[in-house]
């Protein structure tokens, strides 16, 4: 039967279908904790949160669920030219951004004590917390913190995009990894090469992941129905982990009006673009992007684009303007037709037996 899979065993979840984690705020404790008690593996991205928040965070989805879930954390959380971004370089990157802020009628932002929050610090706190998977991206964590995680039973989960990558994960003793094809939606985690020398598609990814390593390998990326995951499994694939789809449900923390973009036309047209933090990440293209893309020396770097472009939210989301907003969104988001979570996991579950069904018919057909 498709369901047991070597990821569905170290997990200890019933089926191997991963509900995505989504930092910046579009994660929810709602989401999560629908997956993973209907035997999926639900998913909070907490790269935005307080280390205070993580705990609190834990705390809510054991309040939710007995079943197992993941706390994601982007490992490198800062660019290496941050070193360099002082108040001059903000006022510049304001300063573009001007009519931005005058056409939503707000003020242009001050330069603020921190853009983003301390990995070591975040992780601390997880460890602490000690959920019950631990899912990261943009490297690996040190030694000394995998073997906290062994020693509190925090089962951890790496991010591929390269063949180096995952054989890197497996080398430094991660327990299962996520091979991430350039289909996916949100950021391009990359973190031995540049994410846009290396945008491998998963049906060449995955058989090479699954070549080089013996750790369970979790596929994301374009998999939006039942048909994905039969493919994804039968290509070597132990579980997937769907993310556009999941954020489309009401559910999920993101604004009302990338629900709605999810389901509409512009959803087929999506980018790799810089603009919405300083990071290669996949959205529905948007004059917004393209504008920063275009401009020299216009974006940022992660995590200073994020905060500036995250001024423009509340505003944007208030006056209707989508195409201010970071509208993440895989390859596959024109495929999307459930608006809620235990509609779409009920849907994923039988898409997949149907599509095995048929497969074993038409090869005893032959
Ligand atoms: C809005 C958004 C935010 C995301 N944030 C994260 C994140 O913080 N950490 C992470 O590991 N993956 C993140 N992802 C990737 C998803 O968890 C998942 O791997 C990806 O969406 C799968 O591709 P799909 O969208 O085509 O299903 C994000 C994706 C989206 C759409």
């Amino acid at each position: 039967m498709w369901i047991d899979t070597p990821a569905t065993r170290l997990l200890k979840i019933r089926y191997p279908i991963v509900q995505g984690p989504f930092g910046g705020g579009a994660s929810s404790v709602e989401l999560a904790s629908i997956v993973s008690n209907l035997g999926g593996l639900g998913s909070f991205g907490a790269q935005h949160l307080a280390p205070a928040e993580i705990g609190e965070l834990v705390a809510r989805m054991r309040a939710q669920t007995a079943a197992p879930f993941a706390i994601n954390l982007w490992v490198d959380n800062a660019d290496a030219a941050m070193a360099g971004f002082d108040s001059a370089t903000f006022a510049r990157h304001v300063a573009r951004l001007k009519p931005v802020y005058a056409a939503l009628g707000l003020e242009p932002p001050a330069f603020p004590n921190r853009f983003g929050q301390d990995f070591d610090e975040q992780v601390a706190a997880l460890i602490e917390a000690a959920p019950p998977a631990f899912s990261f991206v943009f490297g690996i964590p040190s030694p000394a913190i995998l073997e906290a995680c062994r020693q509190r039973g925090i089962v951890t989960i790496g991010n591929a995009t390269t063949v180096a990558e995952a054989r890197a994960i497996e080398a430094a003793g991660v327990d299962m990894l996520v091979a991430t094809g350039a289909e996916a939606g949100g950021h391009r985690v990359s973190f031995l090469q540049a994410p846009d020398s290396v945008l491998m598609g998963n049906f060449a990814l995955l058989p090479q992941v699954r070549d080089a390593v013996a750790l369970p390998v979790i596929l994301a990326g374009g998999i939006a129905d039942g048909r994905g995951i039969a493919a994804a499994l039968t290509l070597g694939a132990d579980a997937v982990q769907i993310g556009t789809a999941f954020l489309a449900c009401e559910e999920s923390g993101t604004a009302a009006l990338h629900r709605a973009a999810l389901f509409s036309g512009q959803a087929t047209d999506t980018v790799l673009t810089r603009a919405f933090t300083g990071r290669l990440a996949r959205a529905i293209r948007s004059g917004f992007a393209e504008d920063a893309e275009s401009g020299a020396d216009g974006i940022a770097p992660y995590p200073a684009q994020g905060w500036l472009v995250r001024t423009l939210r509340a505003s944007a989301i208030e006056q209707g303007r989508s195409d201010l907003l970071p509208l993440y969104a895989g390859q596959s988001a024109s495929l999307l037709r459930h608006h809620h979570a235990t509609g779409l996991f009920g849907a994923l579950v039988a898409e997949t037996d149907e599509a095995f069904r048929k497969a074993a018919l038409r090869s005893r057909d032959e």
